[in-house]
């Protein structure tokens, strides 16, 4: 595992948009997988800045999302699809119909399934972005998830619930479970950058790099993937050794 510690939440966008932006340069028809929340801001500003200025194209790329909101529709202002449309999607180039965020207005928990398929299908995953919850949660596989969980309907845990509130009116209006890919469809990704800021991570940045591989600890399964790199700050490092 590669881990480099930035001191600015701005030196974590760079560091982790340059990683992407190789990868579309390498390949311009890559397939990258995407977060969102708090964390990847800084990266996705620094994408849209440098795809700009070094005329990067998106074009024949195509993007995986971890998560959706379970109830939530594409138009909400809190649904993921809207925050990546925002966020990201609308200042590059990228075809919308090569970007993929599990659809968070399912009938039956069955029509998830097919996420994967897709993956698989792209080619998939050349370089997944992860971001980390505080109980070590990645997409939104909380403690006790199966090691091989594939895309499904999971139920978010209260401590995840009361984390994301900051960004509803009430806690109230935070759905209760989410569509997330598992465990399983994150470890398939070919390379993983996961992201980190803040002290209210840093139990879990240390769970995750010397935490004995356990599914209390989601994040810990990352150990066992060939190709990792951390970029996180000196606060989230601040257990680490
Ligand atoms: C988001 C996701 C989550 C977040 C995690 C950290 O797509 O899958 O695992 O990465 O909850 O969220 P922030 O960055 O808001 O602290």
């Amino acid at each position: 595992m590669n881990i480099i510690v930035v001191k600015t939440e701005q030196e974590i966008g760079q560091k982790t948009g340059d990683l992407i932006l190789n990868k579309v340069k390498e390949n311009p028809k890559a397939v990258i997988g995407l977060a969102t929340g708090s964390s990847p801001l800084s990266t996705y500003k620094y994408i849209i800045e440098n795809s700009k200025k070094e005329n990067v194209s998106w074009h024949d790329i195509t993007t995986f999302n971890l998560d959706e909101y379970k109830g939530l529709s594409g138009i909400h202002n809190q649904s993921y699809r809207y925050f990546m449309t925002h966020n990201l999607f609308n200042h590059i180039d990228i075809q919308k119909e090569n970007t993929f965020v599990p659809s968070g207005m399912i009938e039956s928990d069955d029509e998830v399934k097919v996420y994967d398929e897709k993956i698989k299908n792209a080619g998939g995953i050349d370089i997944q972005l992860l971001g980390i919850g505080v109980n070590g949660h990645i997409g939104f596989n909380e403690p006790g998830t199966s090691f091989d969980s594939l895309t499904s309907v999971v139920d978010l845990t209260d401590q995840t619930i009361e984390a994301n509130s900051r960004f509803f009116n009430d806690k109230s209006e935070v759905p209760t479970q989410a569509v997330s890919m598992g465990l399983k469809s994150i470890m398939n990704a070919k390379e993983i950058v996961l992201i980190a800021m803040g002290e209210n991570k840093a139990k879990a940045i240390k769970e995750l790099v010397t935490g004995e591989v356990s599914t209390d600890w989601p994040c810990t399964i990352l150990q066992n993937h060939p190709k990792v790199t951390l970029i996180i700050d000196e606060k989230a490092a601040s257990l680490l050794d």
